[in-house]
This record gives structure tokens, C-alpha cells and sequence, in this order.
């Protein structure tokens, strides 16, 4: 058996989602215009699949800083957060963060993925126990499994089935650790974060929450899901990313344990691997500005996914189960998927094509995931893409 033969059904795949024209898995886009319009397959098409959900990435304050970082402090840092790659604005983003958040402790990673990983992976070990939602992003999945602790998954968004798992595990096992995510990346749903809480609280076991698609969005200061429901205190971890609504690259942790700061010592993820470009953590530094100052952006996404989910409902689409930044179009045929995509990016509409097994379920999901900078012409053209698919 070759090196790359289990890789043949992949491959064969990947093959057969090409052979009719642009790839629908790792689109090549052409050349970005603006945080909404792009060229794919020489054409110019609305981005309704980019999590660019305040529109942040052309953001002139945003650009600025990155350009002053860039001329300031060069290209790179050249090495890892414990040796050479802790500039003042690593510093100085963590200090905003915790500000922000009213938390003691943030470290800032060079992604999200590293986020999980490194703090997931090091906080827990052999002994402890991770419960966390079945549909958790694939670094969750990852730090779970770095950790040695035992790993169990409680039913998607189910904090009944949560507590019952709780219960039987607490007195058998060290530390136990909850996971679930603010908003999930595939079907745009919510936590139902005060039901988990409330586990939390009867077992003492400690709480994670992944914002990676509700900061910025969600909540009076756009926090995330917690902030939303008032139980941001009750996290023990929050961590998130900036590669969504921030519109850069990186991640962060931000707690109240003092004792989190002393855990970036033993993060894989944290220590062997390059720390942030200055450019990056400069962007990301004013996005947070914007984020704060702007309530403006995350009512304007919302009135623009309220409306497309409303739209898509209304053409009959089966959708997740209520509206969020992520709209996403349920399909049971992969195939029937695939050309609902190609249809859409003819009608100049992008989103996400998702099959199995990155997607909940079986299904395949067309992922349209809304931006405040779309215009409502957008909307309508988004909607309108749809409709040809029915048609
Ligand atoms: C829920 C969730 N967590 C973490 C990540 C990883 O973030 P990053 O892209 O910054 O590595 C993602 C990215 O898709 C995500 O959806």
C-alpha cells in the first residue's frame, strides 16, 4: 500500500466536485474588491460566504494601522511569544482584551485553531474529563483529544443531556471542563448558554465558550453569547478569533482566573510556533476600536440576516433553527448541493459549499454568512440568487 492511497476516495471526490468548472472547495478568488465583491471564474460576484461579518477588512482605520505596524515594526516577529515574538503590541491587545471583557488574564495566539488547541489541550489531562457539544469546531476536537482527558459529547445545543452526562461523571474524574460554542459556524444556532450554566453551577465543573462567530455580533457590547445573556462572569474561558468579525488573523483566551497566565508556559500551541505579525495584531487592535464604537454594524447584520433568513424560509429552504450571521441552506444530496452552488454563483452570488463529514449530520449545507458591509441591493441580489435555485 502507496503512501497517498488512502487519500484515493478523498481525491476521487475533489475530482468529481471540479470536473464541471471552479472549484466549490477552495474557490480560487480571483482578486477581492471590497469586503463584499470579488472575482471568481472571471466574473464579479457578491462574497456571501467570507465571515467578514462587520465588513471590517477595507475598514481605512483598520488599513492605516496595519500599514503603520508594517513600517514600524517590519513584515514579521521572527519567533514565538516566549522568545523574541512579544512586541509591546502583543501586550497592549491582551491588556484591551481583558479590558474589554472585565477579565483578569488574555493571551493572544497566532490563531484561533492554536487558541483551542493550546488552551483546551494544557488546562485539562489524564484523569480530567472534557464534555462538549457533538457539533464543536474541529479544534475543539483537536485540543480535546491533545489533552488525554476523557472525552464525551453531549447532544447539540442539549443542556439536559449535558447535566445527565455531568452528573455521571463528576465524582469519577478530576477537573471537568464543559465546551460549547456562542454561535455555531455551520448552522448559525445559539448556545443555550444559561441552561449550561446551570450545570456549571450544580457541579462545579468549569465552563468554556468558543465566540468565534458571535464576537462583534451578539450582545450590548458585542462580547458574544454570554455577554448577550448576561452570564459572562460564569465563563471560565472565552476564547475567539479575529479572523471573523475582526477581519484579520489570530486568536484569543481571556479569563478571570489570575492562574491562566502562568498556563502559556506549557501551550505547545502558544510556545513553538511564530507569534502574530505586528501588521496583524495592529489590524486587530483597531478592529476592536471599531467593534466598540460602532454598535451600529452589528444592528445593521442583523436586520440583513434576519431578512435572508425570513427570505430563504419563505422559498421553502430547510435552515437551521433560528436566524444568525450563518444562513445555512440544508440539502440531503450532495450532488443536488453542488449545483444549487454553481446556480447561485452564476446568478454572481458566493457562499460556501460544506459536505460531509465537515457538516453536522450527512447533509451538505450551502453557508451564506451575512456582512454589515453588504448594501440591501446585496440583500436582494443574495435573495434572488436563491430563487433561481427554486425556479
Ligand atoms: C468555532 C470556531 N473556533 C475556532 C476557529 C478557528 O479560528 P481561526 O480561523 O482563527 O484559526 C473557527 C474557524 O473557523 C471556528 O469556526
Amino acid at each position: 500500500m502507496g503512501l497517498f492511497d488512502k487519500f484515493a476516495d478523498i481525491a476521487d471526490l475533489y475530482a468529481h466536485l471540479t470536473k464541471d468548472g471552479v472549484a466549490p472547495v477552495g474557490t480560487p478568488i480571483e482578486r477581492v474588491l471590497s469586503p463584499t465583491r470579488g472575482i471568481v471564474d472571471g466574473n464579479e460576484v457578491i462574497l456571501a460566504g467570507t465571515n467578514n461579518y462587520l465588513g471590517l477588512t477595507y475598514d481605512p482605520a483598520c488599513i492605516e494601522a496595519g500599514k503603520a505596524a508594517l513600517d514600524e515594526e517590519g513584515t514579521g516577529t521572527t519567533g514565538s511569544r516566549l522568545a523574541n515574538g512579544s512586541y509591546q503590541s502583543h501586550h497592549a491587545l491582551e491588556a484591551e482584551l481583558s479590558h474589554a471583557f472585565g477579565m483578569r488574564s488574555a493571551i493572544v495566539f497566532t490563531t484561533g485553531y492554536q487558541a483551542n488547541l493550546g488552551v483546551i489541550s494544557t488546562i485539562v489531562g489524564r484523569g480530567d474529563a472534557i464534555v462538549m457539544d457533538a457539533d464543536s469546531h474541529a479544534s475543539i476536537y483537536d485540543g480535546a483529544k491533545m489533552s488525554g482527558a476523557d472525552v464525551h459529547r453531549f447532544r447539540h445545543n442539549d443542556a439536559a443531556d449535558l447535566g445527565k452526562r455531568v452528573k455521571r461523571l463528576k465524582s469519577k474524574v478530576g477537573d471537568l471542563l464543559i465546551i460549547t460554542e456562542g454561535v455555531f459556524s455551520m448552522l448559525g444556532d445559539r448556545a443555550p448558554i444559561r441552561e449550561i450554566v446551570e450545570v456549571k453551577r450544580e457541579s462545579g465543573a468549569y465552563l468554556m465558550i468558543d465566540e468565534a462567530h458571535s464576537l462583534g455580533i451578539l450582545g450590548s457590547r458585542g462580547l458574544g453569547r454570554a455577554e448577550e445573556e448576561g452570564c459572562l462572569q460564569e465563563m471560565d474561558f472565552v476564547l475567539g478569533t479575529f479572523s471573523k468579525s475582526l477581519g484579520s488573523v489570530g486568536g484569543y483566551c481571556v479569563s478571570d482566573h489570575a492562574g491562566l497566565d502562568a498556563v502559556r508556559h506549557s501551550m505547545r500551541a502558544y510556545m513553538f510556533t511564530a507569534s502574530s505579525t505586528p501588521a496583524s495584531i495592529a489590524t486587530v487592535r483597531a478592529a476592536l476600536s471599531v467593534m466598540q464604537a460602532r454598535p451600529e454594524l452589528r444592528t445593521r447584520l442583523r436586520l440583513h440576516f434576519e431578512r435572508v433568513y425570513a427570505g430563504l424560509k419563505k422559498l421553502d429552504f430547510v435552515l437551521g433553527p433560528e436566524p444568525g450571521p450563518v444562513v445555512a441552506a440544508r440539502f440531503e444530496d450532495p450532488a443536488e448541493a453542488l449545483c444549487a452552488w454553481r446556480r447561485l454563483l452564476s446568478a454572481g452570488v458566493y457562499v460556501n459549499l460544506v459536505v460531509p463529514p465537515a457538516t453536522p449530520g450527512q447533509y451538505s449545507l450551502l453557508r451564506c454568512s451575512l456582512s454589515a458591509a453588504h448594501s440591501d441591493e446585496e440583500i436582494d441580489r443574495i435573495l434572488a440568487g436563491y430563487s433561481r435555485i427554486k425556479s
